[in-house]
């Protein structure tokens, strides 16, 4: 997730939690050419330190790809995920991301790195289409063509955003025909909802989770645990898990408090939905870090 997941979020998430076998990186787009150096660092091995990361590349074209490549992979990353699936109308707009899929001939022309690289592996992230759910069985041919180790799809398409419900029947439909593994990704809110999808989709080769990971943290770890954590558990995780990464950013932002109470409050944007109300907005409204780390914990002291 775009601004939410880097590396210090990644590598505390996995210390403090887990339960989560492969880590995707925010996709990694060309900007002026070339990739933002905050992105290179992001991906640097160095400053990763889960047991699997795959860097996701937002390509329109193969030209794009090739150039992203030359930047990724000569620091050791052998898996490549290609993102069909970003919805921001920036990105869609240009012919990338979600913007892909109405166009099959460019899909086939993205994928064709995919030969091109024999020395690496892929795999693609995309939603059921952009305007119509129906558009990723057009993209069928050109998928089931190119050398990828699985799909995932956020069954959703472009046009919805994040919005309405995902279509089930429409990513069934797509899985049945696609022959690479498919991953199912949207809407997983809890450990119940993992093994429920699990029962509903048994030819599921996995699940991807976004924002619920950044809500409840504990949610992949439960599952893998076959049991839901005690509130203690989640209490303590949480606050130590928080105090890593407000002082990873003291330590390493240099833009002073007002800009590390930013970096923490766009954590909250996503976590603990479900806390007190008053207690949520009091962490957002803080403006001096003394007031945040009361705000915080009064959050975290009451959230069970
Ligand atoms: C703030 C934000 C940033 C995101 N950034 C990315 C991204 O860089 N790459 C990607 O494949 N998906 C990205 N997504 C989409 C998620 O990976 C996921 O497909 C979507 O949120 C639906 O899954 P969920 O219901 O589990 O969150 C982002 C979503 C959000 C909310």
């Amino acid at each position: 997730m775009q601004g939410i997941t880097e590396a210090p979020f990644r590598n505390l998430f996995d210390a403090h939690f887990g339960g989560v076998e492969t880590y995707y990186t925010p996709f990694v787009r060309l900007e002026h050419d070339g990739i933002r150096r905050k992105d290179l660092r992001d991906l640097d091995p160095e400053r990763n330190h889960v047991a699997a990361l795959v860097p996701q590349l937002l390509a329109g074209s193969p030209e794009e790809a090739e150039t992203l490549l030359s930047q990724v992979v000569p620091m050791g990353y052998r898996h490549i995920d290609l993102n069909l699936g970003c919805a921001f109308p920036a990105v869609a707009r240009k012919g990338k991301g979600c913007g892909l899929l109405p166009h099959p001939e460019r899909v086939e022309a993205l994928l064709q790195v995919t030969e091109r690289h024999p020395e690496l592996s892929f795999s693609v992230k995309m939603r059921l289409g952009y305007e119509d759910p129906a558009e990723c069985l057009s993209l069928l041919p050109a998928l089931n063509a190119a050398r990828l180790t699985h799909v995932t799809v956020h069954a959703r398409t472009g046009k919805q955003q994040y919005g309405g419900t995902c279509d089930h029947p429409a990513f069934k439909r797509f899985a049945e025909s696609c022959i690479h593994p498919t991953v199912y990704n949207g809407d997983i809110a809890t450990s119940v909802d993992c093994a429920r999808l699990a029962a509903e989709m048994p030819f599921l080769a996995g699940v991807m989770i976004g924002r619920a990971l950044a809500a409840t943290p504990w949610l992949a770890a439960e599952y893998r645990d076959g049991a839901a954590w005690d509130g203690a558990k989640r209490q303590s995780r949480m606050k130590d898990f928080h105090a890593d990464l407000f002082d990873h950013y003291a330590r390493t932002l240099e833009g002073g408090e007002k800009q590390l109470l930013a970096k923490m409050k766009s954590f909250w944007e996503y976590l603990l939905p479900d806390a007190d109300r008053k207690l949520r907005k009091r962490i957002h409204k803080a403006q001096t870090a003394p007031a945040y780390a009361d705000a915080v914990s009064a959050l975290l002291c009451a959230t069970p």
